[in-house]
């Protein structure tokens, strides 16, 4: 699947995000190195820090089937007026999982990342 059909995928999960407090819906594809896709969306609780993010959610289920090195990440927020970029957390998420490019959507297209870029000097016990 091309970079702009993962973002446009991105968007449809985003759709079944449960986000009643935010009204901010995000949705996340992961790209395995075995080229398997996970999805994930943002599922948002009462109780508001035990909020799971889309990219955390789509990572949790791409590790849960022994996936140890990801690809690719793309990420839209549906809602966002402009691009909706991940936040630090699941930033270092995707240090542990070493993802080489992050899509994120944008009102023009998206934009392309490298993890480097996202976050240098992520957290690791060693290089
Ligand atoms: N959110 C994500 O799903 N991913 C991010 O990287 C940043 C924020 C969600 C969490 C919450 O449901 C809503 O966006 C507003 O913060």
């Amino acid at each position: 699947m091309d970079d702009a059909r993962l973002v446009a995928e991105a968007r449809r999960v985003a759709e079944r995000a449960y986000a009643p407090y935010s009204g901010f819906r995000v949705g996340a594809v992961v790209v395995a190195d075995d080229g398997r896709r996970f999805e994930g969306a943002n599922v948002e609780n009462s109780a508001y820090p035990s909020t799971v993010c889309a990219e955390a959610a789509a990572i949790a289920q791409a590790a849960s089937q022994g996936v140890r090195k990801i690809d690719t990440v793309a990420v839209a927020c549906i809602d966002a007026e402009g691009a909706g970029y991940p936040c630090g957390n699941c930033r270092q998420m995707m240090v542990e999982f070493g993802v080489d490019r992050i899509l994120v959507d944008a009102p023009d297209g998206f934009l392309t990342h490298t993890l480097e870029e996202l976050i240098p000097f992520g957290f690791r016990f060693s290089d």
